[in-house]
């Protein structure tokens, strides 16, 4: 990616309500002068909370905030589900698309991200699709097969290609299922083989826009590891899960970006 800072975005996942979102940003530092872009991801319910925290600590305007998940449609009779323009008026900038516990607990699909993601386009917020590969996949050296599969699916619909074609902001993460959760990182080494492999499909498709789009490595990120995955080759951010939920720890990863 050319230009601009390490992008350093957390995933609550579902941990922190309203009360301990207001608190969080009270134990955030970034240094001054710091060139991160600082995302943060919350259940939906604590964006508000979270929001206000930010303001309270004069931080909203370094952390951007995001949701974990959207539906694809406007309005309307789906239980439990959060639309674009609802995050977006919750404050929210960024959404992730097709998390792995989306897919593998969820039963998200291929096809279900790709509408997600031309959703999100449409209401003017900025998707972060999630690919990764199991274990399994990664035994039987699929890995490029897999994250291209994931990649393409999104990128074969000219409803996404054609806004992203003229400048609207995407981010890609990968994070190997492998490594959510478990403590196992990916090497820097690996992390950089498969990020090439997205940025060339990347550029395939978008040409010079696909160079401009951050690749973010996810998995088992912690304040010891983070600052050399960030300087392997390709990683341009990270994308972390239990190690955001603590303020100290993330403020770490802030500063080795
Ligand atoms: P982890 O999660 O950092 O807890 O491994 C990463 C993610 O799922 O985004």
């Amino acid at each position: 990616m050319s230009g601009g800072g390490k992008v350093v975005a957390g995933n609550w996942k579902m941990n922190l309500g309203p009360r301990e979102a207001l608190d969080f940003p009270s134990g955030l530092r970034v240094p001054d002068g710091s060139a991160a872009e600082i995302l943060l991801f919350p259940p939906a319910i604590s964006l508000a909370g979270l929001r206000e925290g930010l303001e309270r600590s004069g931080l909203s305007h370094r952390v951007g905030l995001g949701v974990q998940n959207v539906y694809f449609e406007e309005a309307g009779a789906y239980t439990g589900e959060t639309s674009v323009s609802m995050a977006a008026a919750a404050g929210a900038g960024h959404v992730l698309v097709g998390h792995s516990e989306r897919r593998h607990v969820f039963g998200e699909t291929d096809a279900d991200t790709a509408r997600k993601v031309a959703a999100v386009l449409r209401g003017g917020l900025i998707p972060v699709l999630c690919v990764g590969e199991n274990l399994d996949e990664r035994e039987a050296g699929r890995v490029e097969e897999v994250i291209l599969r994931q990649l393409e699916t999104v990128l074969a619909s000219e409803t996404i290609r054609a806004p992203l074609g003229s400048g609207a902001r995407f981010l890609l993460a990968y994070e190997p299922v492998w490594a959510i959760g478990t403590g196992k990182t990916a090497t820097p080494e690996d992390a950089s083989a498969a990020h090439a492999v997205l940025r060339s499909h990347l550029v395939e498709r978008l040409g010079d826009r696909g160079r401009e789009v951050p690749i973010l490595y996810g998995g088992s990120v912690n304040p010891d590891n983070a600052g050399e995955l960030m300087s392997a080759d390709e990683v341009d951010g990270v994308l972390v899960g239990g190690a955001s939920l603590d303020p100290d720890g993330f403020s770490r990863i802030i500063h080795a970006a």
